[in-house]
């Protein structure tokens, strides 16, 4: 029977052999759909007043999707809007005498009530033109006359305008309260012959308060983008939580392996072979083993260091120390024998530490005295630079770009085991990873390749804030990202940041991003004006209330089912050509998602 599928997620309207699209889509709006309106006047090519149906009174509307069937350029024509706003009307009562019996009495029938009308307002996002089996995404060059119908839109129709895109289609969620899912496309970054590249990266955003549920969204985005097997993706996953649902077997691991059959690969922090003498020079300073050393200000710091560093990086110069059996290098600078040797090396240099006598004598002291607990310390620094059983992020960079792996490097506390850890180190190694990656870009860059990979980084308000960190090491990581998203996007390298507020993040990265996933708390002061900045002339009014209307899904949790809203701005759905943001509730992970994409 035409049509008369149910709301069943994932299911293409039952198509009757034969038929135009065309002729499918008129059947499937004269059957199916709810008339629950007529154009009114003034309407405009982008936002049409429509008289509800006095059928519809009672319905929550606003968020609906509707379409409006109408013909242009001698074709059939779809414009597909939200309801954005509703207003009540009842010019009658608007009178000063009526009020004011109104406001003694309650009511002044038959003037109350009976005369209201209610007018809605829809924002066009999309307007597709039928012919015959071809849609075409077109924009409206017209308005249909007044009294045309609009009807609110059913997952049968919509699903009948999505047919030719079919294969591309992913689901994330529903559309904000309805029933239908919201079609998206996910382009990958290359360029294809079969259209399902977009030849050049772009970068994205999800933000939104703690709990809004960003994260999740993010592992169905990395899901969307891994069924590109071309594509290559990177976790940076600060709090091991995408991690641990791949060491967990959960959906995440079971989705990428068993249904795309992906390469998926975990790096924890002891994995993580480091090389950068540079970093190790860094590390001994921020972590405060110089210190403890007895080497007090920065300056001196940064000598004692540079000496520290030379000599495991020629050793050979350094002649007494022949009498070492292991090889001097970073990668065993963890040994017992090469602290040793390193603190020969500090005891006959620190004249170039300090020239005065004190605080020579301060270090000399402590190096005799407190050698167990510097060591103590110094292994766990240069733990970070062994080899064995670890990788280099040189490799897995190559494995990403080059077995098209999808890798997730977990920074948390709990990967780093008894490794010194804390936030710098997680910027050290995060630094090491972008610098990498851009290298590797800019070389395949040349020899016009392209990387075609995202970068996803959660948390990214910490290592891209706004304001300037005080540490150096912070500091260098934020603009290494300024200038990453400035840089990255022709090497087919996109990013995708997330973060709890916007206000927070880099204004760079948020002016570089093309498309935005806005979650719940972001309604408030400077959030607020970020939003509406972003939006700039892609949105309007109407749109930034229905998101303060989303509720906290904390709250939502309370009266019932918990629920994840969006607010999605940028190209990623047909549903937005004309560039209005959409709304969407996110599926259930668990269930719905792989349900809707057709995983279980
Ligand atoms: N799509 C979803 N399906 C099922 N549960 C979800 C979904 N989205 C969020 N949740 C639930 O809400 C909780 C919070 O979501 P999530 O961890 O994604 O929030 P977040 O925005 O990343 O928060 P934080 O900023 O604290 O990391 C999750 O632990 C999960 O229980
Ligand atoms: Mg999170």
């Amino acid at each position: 029977m035409l049509f008369y599928r149910c709301m069943n997620i994932g299911v293409w309207g039952d198509m009757s052999e034969g038929k135009f699209l065309e002729e499918k889509i008129r059947t499937s709006i004269a059957k199916n759909a709810e008339w629950i309106g007529v154009i009114m006047s003034p309407s405009t090519n982008t936002l049409l007043n429509v008289e509800l149906m006095e059928t519809a009174y009672d319905r929550g509307v606003v968020g609906n999707p509707c379409i409006v069937e109408f013909v242009q350029d001698g074709s059939l024509t779809c414009a597909l809007g939200q309801i954005t706003s509703i207003e009540l009307k009842n010019p009658h009562i608007e009178r000063h005498p009526i009020q004011k019996i109104l406001s003694v009495r309650g009511e002044a029938n038959p003037l109350t009530k009976q005369h209201d009308t209610r007018r809605i307002e829809i924002s066009v996002s999309a307007v597709y033109s039928v012919d015959r089996d071809k849609v075409r995404p077109t924009t409206m060059g017209s308005v249909p006359p007044t009294g045309t119908r609009v009807y609110l839109l059913t997952q049968e129709i919509l699903n009948a305008l999505m047919e030719p895109h079919k294969e591309e289609i992913f689901y994330i969620g529903k559309i904000y309260n309805t029933n239908i899912l919201l079609p998206m496309i996910f382009k990958h970054f290359g360029s294809s012959d079969d259209g399902r590249g977009l030849g050049e990266a772009y970068h994205l955003g999800v933000f939104g308060k703690t709990g809004s549920g960003k994260s999740y969204l993010a592992k169905m985005l990395v899901i969307a983008y891994a069924r590109h097997p071309e594509m290559s993706i990177i976790v940076i996953d600060p709090q091991g939580e995408f991690s641990r649902e791949i060491r967990q077997r959960r959906v995440l691991n079971e989705v990428l392996k068993e249904r795309l059959k992906r390469k998926v690969e975990v790096y924890p922090t002891v994995k993580i072979s480091l090389t950068n003498h540079e970093t190790l020079k860094r590390l001994l300073i921020i972590s405060g083993f110089l210190d403890k050393m007895g080497v007090r200000t920065r300056e001196n710091q940064e000598i004692a260091a540079e000496i520290i560093v030379d000599f495991l990086k020629h050793p050979t110069r350094y002649e007494s120390l022949s009498q070492f059996s292991t090889e001097i290098s970073i990668k065993n600078a963890y040994t017992r024998e090469v602290f040793d040797s390193v603190i020969s090396v500090v005891r006959n240099n620190v004249g170039r530490i300090y020239v005065s006598e004190g605080p020579r004598q301060r270090v000399l002291t402590i190096l005799d005295t407190r050698g167990e607990e510097l060591y103590d310390e110094w292994r766990k620094i240069t733990l970070l630079f062994s080899v064995k059983g670890k990788s280099t992020i040189d490799d897995i960079v190559h494995r990403l770009v080059e077995e098209k792996a999808i890798i997730f490097v977990d920074l948390s506390e709990q990967s780093a085991g008894n490794i010194f850890w804390n936030e710098k180190v997680q910027g050290l190694i995060l630094n090491d990873i972008v610098n990498t990656l851009k290298d590797v870009g800019n070389e395949k860059f040349k020899d016009n390749e392209q990387l075609n990979t995202l970068v996803v980084i959660d948390e990214a308000h910490r290592f891209a804030p706004r304001e300037k960190p005080e540490e150096l090491e912070l500091e260098e990581l934020r603009m290494n990202f300024v200038d990453a998203v400035r840089t990255t996007r022709k090497y087919g390298l996109g990013w995708m940041f997330i973060s709890q507020t916007i206000a927070s993040l880099h204004p760079e990265l948020i002016n570089q991003m093309r498309v935005y996933f806005f979650g719940y708390g972001l309604s408030w002061g400077v959030e607020l004006r970020a939003l509406r900045e972003i939006l700039g002339g892609g949105g309007n009014d109407n749109h930034l209330e229905l998101y303060r209307s989303f509720r906290d899904p904390q709250s939502s949790a309370i009266l019932g089912k918990k629920e994840h809203p969006f607010m999605v701005f940028g190209p990623v759905s047909p549903l937005s050509v004309s560039g209005a943001p959409l709304f969407t509730v996110t599926l259930e992970y668990e269930d719905e998602f792989l349900k809707a994409n057709k995983f279980s």
